[in-house]
């Protein structure tokens, strides 16, 4: 099973994303993660991503797609994986449709996750992330049990310097310019699923569940 995650910033692909990998025993393949990691280890491609990240702007697609291409041919890719703020152009997605061919293989569904603006800029002011595996809180919707710390690994919660208002704005915009032609790609290609993602948390995994289910059972 291959999946794509489709959202703003703030719409819950990382949040749904590490719940579902889980749940069906797939690779979860998220660009933003990869930089951050990168960042962390001091890398040239982690210092190169932080220029454009924190200006909330694209790291440019060359790079990008490189590193993906590179991770999803990862051996704990093989089972599947869902993909998480990747592709994010045009030119990404045609990139990944030619990795696939020559793999032989296909992405079966893209979910997209559809949040009000209003909405993101409220979860994205509100979120926590944790530093060693990744995994989004948020203050008021999904508090940790123990302040600071991750419910999951013990690890040291940090709000992302790119959350701050004006960069999360900028990531809203370039989101709604460069990304969202992609709804209408995937739709074209007749992969498109839509779920809702302003209810809880629960309820937006039991939709994406229903999809995923209805891809499993051949009723695309
Ligand atoms: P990336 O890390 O991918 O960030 P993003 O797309 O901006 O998305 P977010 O991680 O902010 O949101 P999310 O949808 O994962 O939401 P989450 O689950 O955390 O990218 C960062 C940067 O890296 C980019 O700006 C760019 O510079 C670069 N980059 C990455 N990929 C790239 C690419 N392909 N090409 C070029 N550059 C790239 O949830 C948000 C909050 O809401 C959390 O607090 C969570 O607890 C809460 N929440 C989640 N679901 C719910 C719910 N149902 N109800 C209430 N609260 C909820
Ligand atoms: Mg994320």
């Amino acid at each position: 099973m291959k999946l794509i995650l489709l959202g703003a910033p703030g719409a819950g692909k990382g949040t749904q994303a590490e719940r579902l990998s889980r749940r069906l025993g797939l690779a979860h393949v998220a660009s933003g993660d990869l930089f951050r990691q990168a960042q962390d280890r001091g890398t040239q491609l982690g210092l190169l991503a932080k220029r454009y990240m924190e200006k909330g702007m694209l790291v440019p697609d060359e790079i990008t797609i490189k590193m993906i291409e590179e991770r999803i041919s990862a051996p704990d890719c093989k089972r599947g994986f869902i993909l998480d703020g990747f592709p994010r152009t045009v030119n990404q997605a045609k990139a990944l449709d030619s990795a696939m061919e020559k793999r032989g293989a296909d992405i079966d569904k893209v979910l997209y996750i559809e949040v009000s603006s209003e909405e993101l800029v409220r979860r994205l002011s509100g979120r926590w992330i944790c530093r060693a595996c990744q995994t989004p809180y948020h203050i008021l919707s999904s508090p940790p049990k123990m302040a600071g710390k991750c419910d999951r690994c013990g690890g040291e919660l940090y709000q992302r310097p790119d959350d701050s208002e004006e960069t999360a704005r900028k990531r809203l915009d370039v989101y709604f310019s460069q990304t969202t032609p992609l709804i209408e790609y995937y739709r074209t290609q007749g992969k498109l699923a839509e779920v809702d993602g302003q209810g809880n948390i629960g309820r937006v995994e039991r939709d994406l569940l229903g999809v995923i289910e209805g891809v499993q059972t051949g009723g695309r």
